[in-house]
């Protein structure tokens, strides 16, 4: 395979870039093209999404979508969809579209669907008798995991707080630090409380740690019946049960970390929301993997938004993309997409081990809107560096779904239109700036004494031509969050592609894992032979 970079679309990339890409600017190209926004918009399932504030034009998606083809991305996507083992340094498939999909339908192998959907099956039958309170006295669920066996429910189950179980608080521990499962754990009763270890390998040290932890908290306060009290969700059955764990839903190596909210590690997102939701979740998942499969590539939503990703990263040379869900429920998306974009993406050689001489992930970070705003939004619009900024929309809250009326409902009506104005004001604000001119003419919130009027105009000067994307949904329910997470998940997929990258390993977390072991004796015992200097002084310092 052509390196992308060696491919003619990257240098009919690189001419374009130097003749219109360098100098782009919206502003010019909103005013020559009164349609732009039309042109530049994709309706994904349960997605729409607005390119039209990105530094593109019809030439720039015509070269990238070239460069996809150029560097085989739909062949690469239809080996992935297929079962191949395209994970090529761990030797596994790829399957976590098999994980959302319909038995009968075409993604993965026939058994991996089969397999799949008899866990399912009796994982949602499991979920209902727990959310059966009155029947199982359960009123609290701790997941401890970390990582892939995190993040994804954690990120998933206040999104659809709208959806879930009234009767039922779910608590989240990760951090091997005792300060994350301490707190939760004075909250709780061992008769009222279920404890699910999430670990695809049921070997990390973190997790491992934590649910020793949870089991001598729950023997310590009179818990009894462990086995009603413990699950497990893992492809190390043997180790689970070693743990002492009888009940236990299993998946497969070809599920990566970052992408197993689909599986049993989707067991607290099923717990808080139920089966049916859980079931749209995953259907609208599956629309999307559809789309992604089939959709050309000038209407394929993640295709688009991946290639974009290069465009920005290797020919702008912009270093991170912000996101900014417009909704306080997606408040650890920007967490989650860290994993998912950077572990996937985050690599230096290419797919045969040779170094690469571009760059991969950009940094990905953010906070929900409104409050970014109030914190970094400084830098996006007036800081030295351009950082495409993604927005997310969601028309419609579900405020009433959560039962609430009256009085109160209009309120929060009246302060989701708000939410949306402030979205859009914040997107509209990074394209079109401020020039000095403007500046000057209006009136400062507070006027300076010590600054002339122009000084401080040029202060209050906005450059503009801030690229952004938006991405809207309709309302935030299992089904709509479901396609969004699989958007991510190709997109990603699609820039490694292009990269020709392997995004479903993961050495680069193995390094520190190996020190720490080799440290944690050692701060027991004071041995620092062998040490570097820093180190070896700081574990003294630890250790005095
Ligand atoms: O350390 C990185 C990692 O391997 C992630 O890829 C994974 O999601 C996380 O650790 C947790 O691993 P496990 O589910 O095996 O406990």
């Amino acid at each position: 395979m052509t390196r992308c970079d060696k491919t003619p679309a990257w240098a009919s990339l690189q001419g374009h870039f130097e003749a219109h890409g360098r100098a782009f600017d919206l502003r010019d190209a909103f005013a020559r093209d009164a349609a732009r926004f039309t042109h530049l918009q994709v309706q994904a399932p349960e997605v729409f999404a607005d390119l039209s504030k990105n530094l593109i034009d019809a030439a720039t998606l015509h070269f990238l979508a070239d460069l996809a083809n150029e560097c085989f991305v739909p062949a690469l996507r239809d080996a992935m969809f297929d079962g191949a083992p395209i994970n090529t340094t761990e030797d596994r498939a790829v399957l976590h579209a098999a994980l959302r999909s319909p038995a009968g339908s075409n993604f993965g192998t026939a058994a991996a669907v089969a397999q799949v959907q008899q866990v399912l099956g009796n994982m949602l039958a499991y979920v209902e008798t727990v959310r059966d309170t009155a029947a199982s006295g359960i009123r609290h669920i701790v997941n401890i995991g970390i990582g892939g066996s995190d993040l994804g429910p954690q990120m998933v189950v206040p999104a659809l707080d709208a959806f879930a179980h009234p009767g039922l608080t779910l608590h989240f521990v990760s951090n091997v630090d005792g300060h994350d499962i301490a707190p939760v754990l004075r909250k709780l009763k061992p008769a009222e409380t279920l404890f699910i270890i999430a670990s695809k390998t049921f070997t990390t040290q973190e997790t491992m740690a934590n649910a020793h932890a949870a089991k001598a908290w729950f023997t310590a306060n009179g818990g009894t019946d462990t086995a009603k009290h413990f699950v497990a969700t893992t492809t190390n059955i043997e180790a689970a049960a070693a743990f002492g764990v009888t009940t236990t839903f299993g998946f497969w190596d070809w599920v990566g970390g970052r992408y197993s909210l689909w599986s049993a590690i989707g067991l607290p997102i099923a717990l808080a929301i139920g089966a049916d939701h859980f079931r749209a979740l995953l259907a609208g998942a599956h629309a999307m993997d559809q789309h992604f499969a089939t959709a050309p590539v000038a209407q394929n939503l993640p295709m688009l938004l991946g290639l974009v990703d290069v465009w920005y990263r290797n020919f702008h040379g912009f270093t991170s993309r912000s996101v900014a869900p417009y909704h306080q429920g997606l408040k650890r998306l920007p967490a989650y997409l860290q994993q998912l974009e950077m572990e996937s993406n985050g690599k230096r050689v290419d797919r045969s081990g040779e170094p690469l001489p571009y760059a991969t992930s950009p940094v990905v970070w953010g906070e929900p809107g409104t409050n970014g705003q109030h914190a970094y939004f400084q830098m996006l619009h007036q800081g030295s560096d351009v950082i495409p900024v993604e927005f997310i929309l969601v028309k419609n809250p579900t405020h009433a779904l959560a039962n609430l009326h009256g009085p109160l409902l209009a309120q929060l009506e009246r302060q989701h239109t708000m939410l949306l104005a402030n979205g859009l004001a914040q997107s509209q604000a990074l394209m079109l700036g401020k020039t000095t001119d403007a500046a000057m003419t209006d009136k400062a919130p507070t006027a300076s004494k010590s600054l002339d009027a122009s000084t401080l105009a040029k202060h209050r000067t906005f450059p503009g031509n801030r690229p952004s994307t938006t991405l809207m949904l309709d309302q935030l329910t299992p089904r709509s969050l479901g396609a969004l997470i699989a958007v991510y998940e190709h997109r990603v997929f699609t820039s490694g592609a292009v990269w020709g990258i392997n995004s479903f390993d993961q050495w680069g977390v193995e390094l520190g894992k190996a020190l720490c072991n080799d440290l944690l004796p050692r701060l027991g015992s004071g041995d620092a032979s062998g040490l570097d200097g820093s180190t070896a002084g700081l574990m003294a310092r630890l250790r005095g």
